[in-house]
């Protein structure tokens, strides 16, 4: 049998980032916590629990410590609530996002109608609205853009895990709403790269396995994609793999989300190998 690991795979620069600084910034005596789970991997947030970082889902929680920001970024007023509770903040928005928050503040200051394109609840789109000091509009589709009311100054940025392809389609609409439109593109590549690196696997293989938090939306995308080409599942251990999954099978690609730690993706590959 022959496992194959896709070209790009797993944690992005923006996580594994975050999750280095989480771990720089442990606490033996259970006072530092991120604010949020660090990422959408149960099996990372329980590891990082036992190394000395727990996980608040309000600063109301913390009266003391070190508040730790993940990847996905905040609004403004979170770190203004932390330096008023004393608390240590350590920022481990990913740079990609801070440029497109730091985007959207620019814009709004500079007297734009700021756009962002994006999933509208999605944490870092959230944070990037706060950003704009709550004057954003969020626009998911083409339709939204469609519905919006034409504006002297147009700016516009978008969720760095957005689809290209969506992204240019949703900014076509958006040309005819303004004379002066202002265009970031503030995707991160690495959403497209795992995806394409899927997809030219998934063709050339009997099965894909995709590795990820259930709760990933970026790891059910990846298995969405991969299902279009040949049989797929979407697990988040090896624990879950099954034995009549590989009857027949000659080929196996592995694949995994941005939030998917190497040493899963290791005990995945490792398993296969050894059927
Ligand atoms: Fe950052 Fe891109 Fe990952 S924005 S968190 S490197 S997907």
């Amino acid at each position: 049998m022959e496992v194959i690991l896709a070209d790009y795979l797993g944690f992005c620069y923006g996580v594994k980032r975050a999750v280095t600084i989480a771990q720089e910034n442990a606490s033996a005596d259970g006072t530092a916590s991120t604010l949020g789970p660090i990422i959408h991997n149960p099996q990372v947030v329980e590891r990082l629990k036992t190394e000395g970082v727990g996980t608040v889902d309000t600063l109301a929680e913390m009266d003391r410590g070190t508040v730790i920001i993940r990847s996905h970024g905040v609004g403004p007023d979170i770190y203004e609530e932390a330096e008023k509770r004393g608390l240590n903040l350590v920022d481990a928005t990913c740079p990609h996002v801070k440029k497109a928050q730091l985007s959207a503040k620019k814009l709004a200051d500079e007297g734009y109608k700021v756009v962002i394109i994006g999933e509208k609840k999605h944490p870092e789109v959230r944070s990037i609205f706060e950003w704009s000091d709550g004057k954003a509009t969020i626009v998911e589709t083409e339709e939204e853009a469609d519905a919006l009311e034409s504006s002297a100054k147009l700016g516009v940025v978008c969720q760095t895990t957005f689809s290209g392809d969506r992204f240019k389609s949703i900014v076509n609409h958006l040309l005819e709403k303004s004379r002066d439109i202002h265009i970031q593109r503030t995707i991160c590549t690495a959403t497209d790269q795992r995806q394409k690196a899927a997809l030219d696997l998934a063709a050339k293989v009997d099965m894909m396995l995709v590795i990820g938090g259930r709760n990933s939306a970026n790891t059910t995308r990846l298995a969405q994609i991969c299902a279009e080409k040949c049989l797929t599942y979407h697990i988040e251990t090896a624990e879950e793999l099954q034995d009549e999954w590989f009857d027949k099978i000659e080929k196996i690609g592995i694949t995994a989300g941005a939030s998917t730690p190497d040493w899963i993706i290791k005990e995945v590959y490792k398993k296969c190998q050894n059927r």
